[in-house]
């Protein structure tokens, strides 16, 4: 399962691999120490053979260079292993930008920004620390107990007899922390989301006083949190205090026993000293790998909710290229559903001339907005096709299909940035010119000139400083600049007032005449203009003859 993630890790191994060398270098130097301490104590201080001074500057040597070499370690480690998150992130986002949309409305924001932050940094840890510390433990243990079966090996199987209960208790907690560590995680996205939520409805809940709701249902996911921390917390503690109890036991005993031969005179104070300090180290290394045990299992979780997100394949797309208009779009017996049970659009064909003007009508729920995100690919039919130019427009690249068509809905979002990005949303630069006449298009303009800043004067997140009206005018100015050969208007001009609507209308007209226009607009009165008139009910076309003047029969194939 870890597969999938390795492929972070390729473009960094020789930099891993330095600073697994470098590490290595460091823990050799580190497991020195007490050697170089018995034969300061035995050689110098006692036996008196050695130059004091040299043995000190050797001493000083070594500490210095073995926190040399950790802290230049520690750097480069950082280093890559911020790049690498940095890549990991990107991908799980790009991955995300190019899901199935259905996925969006099960999985809650919350959800998966904590799985974009939290579990991505606990992953990485898991990949470089890990494994680095892994490393370091194998040689702290294989070392000392060589050097300590060198001194004593009695001594030694005694400490060795101790291990396996200590790796008994460590492996009872496993599966348990494995648990409490996934509830753990649940419990931290469901926080988030709310967080995500309520912050972003902040209208909602000052327009009704819901504020001590909301402050209630926090306060309690908070302390659903709490209880499983402190869980966590005990289990966590009882799992780390099998070794801790070894670790005494085993020192005190050593202490004993060893004590009694220095004082014999069989075992030099050096030794002694040297003897327990490996032993400490033996055990700290026995200890670090249960740690590093228990780390894992929790980073597995992290791990499953990463690979799971993964393994959901991305959206297909076409990959064919669409480079203009010519004449028709042919929906054919389409069908569409939003989760397999209930049918939102039933059997449903009709055309749409290349320059025609079409209005969308019908009560709330009829499915209006449901059949147009189908044009606008975002969701796809469930059954039928949908034909521009006799191409089946899921055979076309999303990109491609996109450059032809621009949608424009009622709960479009505005982001952060300034006027002008959004203008430009990545797609074309326009000039100054071009964005201040189609401002100007929309009645715009007169409100943004006075912005401190004008086209460069940031929107605030999700445009709160503009208002319902201005923020649609502002797509509209967008729609226009862009000037696609289709543009549809769900309900795009639901904000402004029937006079304000008409004028845009009027806009549209003359400035897209050949270009083909789709509205969906609650005002009959301001649709006087189009040539086709479609009315749903109940996701499916109907047409009421008479009523619309201007309007003719859509086509119905079926
Ligand atoms: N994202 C969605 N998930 C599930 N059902 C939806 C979703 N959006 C709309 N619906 C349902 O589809 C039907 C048609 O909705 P919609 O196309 O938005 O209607 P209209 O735009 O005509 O008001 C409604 O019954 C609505 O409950
Ligand atoms: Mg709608």
């Amino acid at each position: 399962m870890e597969l999938k993630l390795v492929k972070f890790i390729i473009p960094y191994w020789r930099r891993l691999l330095l600073v697994l060398l470098l590490s290595i270098v460091g823990t050799v130097l580190f497991i020195l120490q007490p050697l170089i301490g018995k034969f300061i104590i035995d050689e110098v201080f006692v036996q008196k053979q050695y130059p004091f001074e040299r043995a000190l500057g050797i001493a000083v040597l070594l500490l210095f260079s073995t926190y040399l070499i950790s802290a230049i370690t520690r750097f480069i480690y950082m280093k890559t292993s911020l790049q690498m998150v940095t890549l990991m992130r990107t991908e799980f986002y790009h991955h995300l930008l190019n899901l199935p949309i259905q996925l969006f409305r099960k999985r809650r924001i919350g959800d998966l920004t904590t799985r974009l932050n939290e579990d991505i940094s606990e992953i990485q840890r898991l990949y470089t620390d890990i494994i680095l510390q892994i490393i370091n433990l194998c040689l702290t243990l294989l070392f000392s107990l060589i050097v300590l079966f060198l001194f004593d090996w009695m001594m030694t199987l005694f400490c060795m007899i101790l291990m396996p209960i200590l790796l008994w208790g460590t492996h009872k907690f496993r599966n348990l922390l494995f648990k409490e560590n996934l509830e753990m995680k649940e419990i931290g996205s469901r926080i988030q989301s709310f967080l995500f939520e309520s912050l972003s409805s902040m209208k909602f809940i000052r327009s009704g006083s819901y504020n001590p709701w909301m402050q209630n249902k926090y306060t309690s996911l908070l302390e659903s949190g709490n209880k499983q921390s402190i869980k966590l917390a005990v289990i966590n503690t009882c799992a780390q205090s099998v070794p801790q109890f070894m670790i005494w036991f085993s020192t005190i005993t050593l202490v004993w026993f060893l004590g009694i031969k220095v004082l014999e005179g069989s075992l030099t104070l050096g030794a002694l000293l040297a003897f327990t300090a490996y032993q400490a180290n033996l055990y700290s290394s026995v200890q670090g790998f249960a740690q590093v045990y228990i780390r894992i299992q929790s980073g597995k979780a992290a791990v499953n909710r990463i690979n799971e997100f993964f393994s959901i394949p991305k959206e297909t797309d076409g990959n064919g290229e669409i480079s203009a208009f010519h004449s028709i779009i042919d929906l054919k017996g389409i069908h569409f559903s939003y989760d397999n049970s209930k049918r939102i659009l039933e059997n449903l064909s009709f055309s749409i001339e290349k320059g025609e003007k079409i209005a969308i009508i019908g009560e709330s729920g009829s499915g209006k907005s449901t059949l147009v995100s189908l044009l606008a690919r975002i969701y796809r039919p469930t059954q039928g096709t949908i034909y521009c130019d006799g191409v089946d427009i899921q055979m076309v690249k999303k990109e491609s299909w996109h450059k032809q068509i621009c949608f424009v809905s009622h709960d479009d979002p505005i982001w952060f940035g300034t006027i002008e990005e959004f203008l430009q949303s990545g797609k074309k630069k326009f000039s100054l010119m071009e964005m201040e006449k189609a401002l100007m298009d929309v009645d715009l303009w007169n409100t943004i000139k006075q912005l401190p800043g004008m086209l460069k004067a940031e929107l605030s997140e999700r445009g709160v400083n503009l208002s319902a009206g201005q923020k649609q005018r502002l797509l509209l100015a967008r729609a226009i600049l862009l000037n696609p050969e289709i543009l549809v208007l769900d309900e795009a001009t639901c904000h402004l007032d029937s006079v304000a609507e008409q004028q845009i209308f009027k806009i549209l007209q003359d400035k897209m005449t050949d270009k083909t226009i789709i509205v969906i607009t609650h005002r009959l009165q301001n649709i006087g203009w189009v040539n086709q008139v479609v009315r749903m009910d109940q996701g499916q076309i109907v047409y009421e003859e008479g009523v619309f003047a201007n309007g003719r029969l859509a086509k119905m194939s079926n």
